[in-house]
């Protein structure tokens, strides 16, 4: 089957599509046939120097092949199986180091998976996943309701277009922080408030959220706790060593503020919720570009300029 491969860690590593072996599934996996996939931060930070080691760790082969995300046809489906058969129409992702999910065909547990939205095309579902299931596991464990007063940082981005969209379906009151060009997508997301943060040093500013959730990774509690209430809670999507650092110094800090962090979980009720907020149409994934498998180099060089307006998508078909 045709794979895009990762050559090597670090600055100089390039992706390749290369020729490999079908993988073989186990008891409680299922064999996808891949139609698409999506990229997100991860799957390029994984390609830093800093862990080359890792694919010894885990299933070697499989790491080296990109994509967590997918959506896809089952066409095998291991004795363990109970929840789907072959012909379902399916979108998730594993918890491996990667999926392995831009290529033909991947295997993947069946707890991973959910049906596939009716309404989604593939490259439309194959957005949804990490990014949707980290938007709703970050505003579920800031406990955002009916009325919270929610604050978005990185609006416009993968996980913060879902944010915005799933934190209105919960019934929050949500100002979204972006830049002017992406003002009208997440206005039209549903964001009652929008902050230009190019023009608007709105860190420093006096506010009462009961919840901030920075889907940029850049922020923390030291640097939001006065946009927050007494009692309020900043959630982060730590994307970077940096920000795992300030979570770690914020527990010390005296007050009531909380800070949390989102380490996105292949949840199978977490899908079906996504899944029913998409069907009710609470949810309709932004898609900024999409490119096939064999343009895969270009469409990582796109997330890594970190300025994508929701999901980039790959079609493997
Ligand atoms: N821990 C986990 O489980 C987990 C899961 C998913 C993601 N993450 C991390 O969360 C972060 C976001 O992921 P993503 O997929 O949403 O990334 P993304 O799609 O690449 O985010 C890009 C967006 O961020 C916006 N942005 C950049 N700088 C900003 C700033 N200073 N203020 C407000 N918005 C800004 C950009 O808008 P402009 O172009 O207008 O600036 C762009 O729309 C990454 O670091 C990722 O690694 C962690």
């Amino acid at each position: 089957m045709k794979a895009a491969m990762t050559q090597g860690f670090g600055f100089n590593s390039k992706l390749v599509i290369k020729e490999v072996m079908r993988p073989k599934i186990r008891s409680n996996e299922v064999l996808v046939d891949v139609y698409a996939s999506s990229v997100n931060p991860k799957d390029w930070k994984l390609n830093l120097p800093i862990f080359s080691l890792t694919p010894k760790f885990f299933n070697a082969s499989k790491s080296m092949i990109f994509g967590d995300d997918l959506a896809g046809k089952i066409v095998e489906v291991g004795e363990d199986v109970t929840n789907f058969k072959i012909g379902d129409c399916v979108y998730g992702m594993s918890m491996h180091f990667r999926t392995g999910s831009c290529a033909d065909f991947a295997t993947i547990p069946q707890h991973c998976i959910s049906l596939k939205p009716n309404n989604l095309n593939f490259s439309q579902a194959a957005a949804v996943p990490l990014a949707g299931l980290t938007a709703l596991q970050g505003l579920n464990m800031a406990d955002v309701g009916k009325d919270s007063n929610v604050l978005i940082i990185g609006a416009s981005g993968g996980v913060g277009c879902f944010a915005v969209q799933i934190a209105k379906a919960m019934g929050a009151r949500v100002t979204a922080v972006c830049s002017a060009r992406n003002t009208q997508l997440v206005t039209a997301l549903g964001a009652d408030n929008v902050i230009d943060y190019t023009q608007r040093d709105y860190i420093h500013e006096q506010h009462d959220f009961d919840v901030v959730l920075d889907a940029t990774s850049f922020q923390s509690l030291f640097s939001c706790s006065s946009l927050l209430k007494d009692n309020g809670i900043f959630v982060s999507t730590v994307g970077y060593a940096s920000s795992i650092l300030k979570l770690l110094f914020s527990k010390f800090r005296p007050g009531k503020q909380l800070a949390k962090y989102t380490q996105v979980k292949a949840n199978p009720s977490d899908l079906v919720t996504l899944t029913q907020y998409i069907q009710d149409g609470y949810i309709t994934p932004v898609i900024d570009e999409q490119y096939p498998l064999e343009d895969i180099e270009q469409s990582y060089k796109h997330s890594r300029s970190g300025r994508a307006s929701g999901k980039i998508v790959i079609n493997v078909k």
